[in-house]
């Protein structure tokens, strides 16, 4: 089901960025991977948090309340009912498996740095995983390799995709062998929008879980478009940003099945991670506590539940799908016939398997800069251009090509419209079908 014209105006006005004006146009948000704009629901729940009880909720997460005060205790309620929220979105089996976070980075390295690995343990990635889920995982090897005290004990691996960049079951499968103890892959890709598919996670968790290891789930890409059922999927861990998904910047979520979370040392620690110290010893709080360090973004909770409750009950999940699903074929089947050998579409050409993601790419930079320019000038067009965080991926597949640099993203969202997406194509067709106007852009 896509939304119709009325539901769309509806559900724009929602957003209040929507209704600014530059040169008399509005605003055209395809930057949506990046982050999204933010409904009146999620800015008025933040400004309540500074309005009502602009204090510290201490004591979290034990049952412990510390503070017996007016304004702290409508505080702890609400950060327990955001918590609840959230570990209800994502299917969690309790609220307490749910760590607040800063964004997705973070929660991918509180796994990374806590879980316990030793030397001889492996951990295997896809080829194409965000600097996010790739970086601190290398920093983790780092740190195998100096305990070991050998500067080449291999650690890391990472399998192939298929050519178009879609997930390969069979080659992932075939990589998960005895000694694999984390398999950490990007649920759905920032650069192409390809997702793994459901059937194809589950068979990677059931394969790691065989051989003794955990599934990392990097959610940044998925959880705010599609439904994600942690149980069901058999993930172990689960990382997201609610920036992505309508929610407070800055804000984002670890969940951990409790048994694994339990396993994790605390990363950065202090203030409220703990129960008690000594000089010379300290005792952790159980998790989620321990990894939710000093003073908290307590307005960014309530913006969190906030932008949960819009993506799920104003608009819902099944519906954003849908609607970014329609916006991508229309999308695709603009832009395919203007394909040449300066330009082309990155990843599968099916857009039923790009979510809500068009990225092109070109041998010649000044092209996509001038789809940039003339978009941003023009349109009030907002893209992305770049590598996206995905430089290894992009460097493997294509230095040789000459095309590593030259991508240009075009993400859509549950506001974006046809108009939009016309828009963008047709500024892409202005400046493919006479490319001598614009490259001295290059
Ligand atoms: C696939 C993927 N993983 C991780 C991240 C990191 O998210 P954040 O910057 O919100 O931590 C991003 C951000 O774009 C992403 O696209």
């Amino acid at each position: 089901m896509t939304f119709s014209p009325a539901d769309l105006r509806a559900l724009r006005a929602d957003f209040p960025a929507l209704a600014r004006r530059r040169n008399g146009k509005p605003p055209v948000y395809l930057n949506n991977t990046c982050m999204t704009l933010r409904p009146r629901a999620v800015i008025d729940a933040v400004t309540r948090y500074y309005t009502d009880f602009p204090t510290c909720g201490g004591g979290r997460s034990e049952g412990a309340r510390k503070l017996h005060s007016w304004f702290a205790e409508e505080l702890q309620a609400e950060e327990a009912s955001a918590r609840e929220a959230l570990a209800r979105f994502v299917n969690a089996a309790r609220p307490d498996e749910l760590v607040w976070t800063r964004n997705a980075t973070e929660a991918l390295n509180i796994v990374a740095h806590g879980f316990p690995l030793v030397p001889g343990d492996r951990v295997l990635l896809s080829e194409r995983e965000h600097n996010s889920n790739l970086v601190p995982w290398l920093e983790a090897e780092r740190r195998l390799r100096a305990e070991a005290g050998d500067p080449r004990l291999e650690v890391v691996g990472t399998f192939d995709l298929a050519p178009d960049g879609a997930f390969d079951l069979a080659r992932a499968l075939a990589a998960i062998r005895p000694g694999v103890k984390v398999v950490a892959l990007g649920h759905a890709s920032n650069l192409d929008g390809t997702t793994i598919p459901d059937a194809d996670l589950r068979a990677v968790a059931d394969a790691v879980h065989r051989v003794g290891g955990v599934l990392v789930l990097d959610g940044a890409q998925s959880v705010p478009h599609r439904r994600v059922d942690v149980r069901a999927l058999g993930v172990d861990f689960l990382a997201f940003s609610l920036h992505k998904m309508c929610g407070p910047s800055g804000v984002g979520a670890l969940y951990g099945r409790y048994d694994r979370l339990e396993r994790v040392a605390p990363f950065v620690v202090g203030g409220d991670t703990v129960r008690d110290t000594w000089h010379d010893r300290v005792v952790y709080k159980p998790p989620p506590a321990r990894f939710e360090a000093g003073l908290q973004d307590y307005a960014g909770f309530l913006g969190a539940a906030a932008a949960v409750d819009y993506v799920t009950r104003r608009v819902g999940l099944d519906a954003i799908a849908a609607h970014e699903r329609a916006l991508n074929r229309r999308l695709t089947e603009r832009l395919l016939p203007l394909e040449n050998d300066r330009f082309w579409l990155l990843g599968p050409r099916d857009p039923e398997l790009r979510g809500g993601i068009v990225t092109l790419t070109s041998p010649v930079g000044g092209l996509l800069n001038a789809i940039e320019r003339i978009g941003d000038v023009e349109h009030n067009l907002m893209l992305r251009k770049g590598m996206f965080c995905v430089n290894a991926y992009l460097h493997r597949r294509f230095d040789a090509a000459g095309t590593a640099k030259n991508n240009l993203r075009a993400s859509m969202y549950l506001y974006s419209t046809e108009e939009e997406v016309d828009l963008f194509a047709s500024v892409v067709e202005r400046v493919v079908r006479d490319p001598l106007a614009y490259l001295d852009d290059a």
